[in-house]
């Protein structure tokens, strides 16, 4: 094998092992979109954008900038749970929602790791409506399939997904509570068992994933949505899969190095 190629190969290992540790960046990828440019803008003033880098899957049902006016006076507490309930913690294209509509997935979101849901206001339900259309709804009992899919805005195959919606899926125990946490008096446990018994076997992915975030919850079960309960929430992820920031970039150097020792090799 020549310099020449050997060079390319070391460049396209390296590029990749560099790309498994920088991941993908929501900001940047929904930066390309202006009009995502309010639904970008209150993923960072939230900190949410940090956690969904954090993840290795994850699934993002974004909103038109005309579609999230109804947010716009809300407290941060209110719209942090809001726009939270719209990124699914799995990777979903349109193929798989439809897939999921059929099989009644519950599909968790971020607001469900962050330990502040209730009654489940952290899960979302897809369903086929009308046509054909692919339509979400709360997991609060009751919640009408309101919300409908738009387009496919990106994909990276199977980590990122961003999907249009045309507008917000909001519990309406969220929105009537407005960041004030004793207003909203729990239903029976009752009303939630037979949705949860649903959820059927195939949904392994979500099933696995749910201890985990059940675990955050506790340590996550904070008053305040911001600060030391994101982050801790955030290190227990990071714990509960191996791939936390200094393992990857201990992957990375071996990658580096590895591609250096085969150019050698080659010479
Ligand atoms: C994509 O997801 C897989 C696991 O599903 C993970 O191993 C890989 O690191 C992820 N890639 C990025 C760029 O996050
Ligand atoms: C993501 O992209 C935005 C905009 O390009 C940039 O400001 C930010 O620093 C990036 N974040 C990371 C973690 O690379
Ligand atoms: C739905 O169920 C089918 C089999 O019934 C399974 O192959 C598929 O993976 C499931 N999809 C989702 C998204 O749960
Ligand atoms: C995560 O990173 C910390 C240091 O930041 C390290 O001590 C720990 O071993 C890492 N955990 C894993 C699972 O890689």
């Amino acid at each position: 094998m020549g310099f020449k190629n050997s060079s390319l190969l070391c460049l396209a290992v390296f590029l990749a092992f560099s790309s498994s540790i920088h991941g993908f960046n929501i900001t940047r990828l929904l930066g390309q979109y202006p009009e995502f440019g309010m639904f970008n803008q209150y993923l960072t003033e939230t900190k949410l954008a940090e956690q969904i880098n954090r993840r290795n899957t994850i699934t993002v049902l974004a909103l038109e900038n005309s579609a999230l006016s109804s947010l716009s006076g809300k407290p941060q507490e209110t719209i942090k749970a809001i726009i939270s309930t719209h990124v699914i913690l799995d990777y979903y294209d349109e193929k798989k929602l439809v897939e999921a509509t059929g099989n009644h997935t519950q599909l968790v979101t971020l607001f469900q790791a962050s330990g502040l849901a209730r009654n489940n206001e952290g899960f979302v339900y897809a369903s086929l409506i009308n046509e054909g259309e692919v339509a979400f709804a709360s997991g609060v009992k009751g919640s009408p399939f309101n919300t409908l899919l738009v387009r496919t805005v990106a994909t990276q195959p199977y980590n990122i997904s961003v999907l249009q919606v045309n507008q917000p899926i909001v519990a309406p125990s969220i929105d009537a509570s407005a960041g004030s946490s004793s207003s909203s008096t729990p239903p029976p446990a009752a009303a939630k068992a037979p949705v949860a018994s649903t959820a059927p076997p195939p949904a392994e992915e979500v099933v696995a994933e749910s201890p985990e975030e059940e675990a955050v919850a506790p340590a996550a079960d904070a008053p305040a949505a911001d600060g030391p309960a994101a982050e801790e929430s955030d290190a227990a992820d990071g714990g509960a899969a191996p791939h936390n920031s200094s393992s990857r970039t201990q992957i990375g150097l071996v990658g580096a190095v590895m591609a250096f020792v085969s150019l050698f090799v080659s010479l």
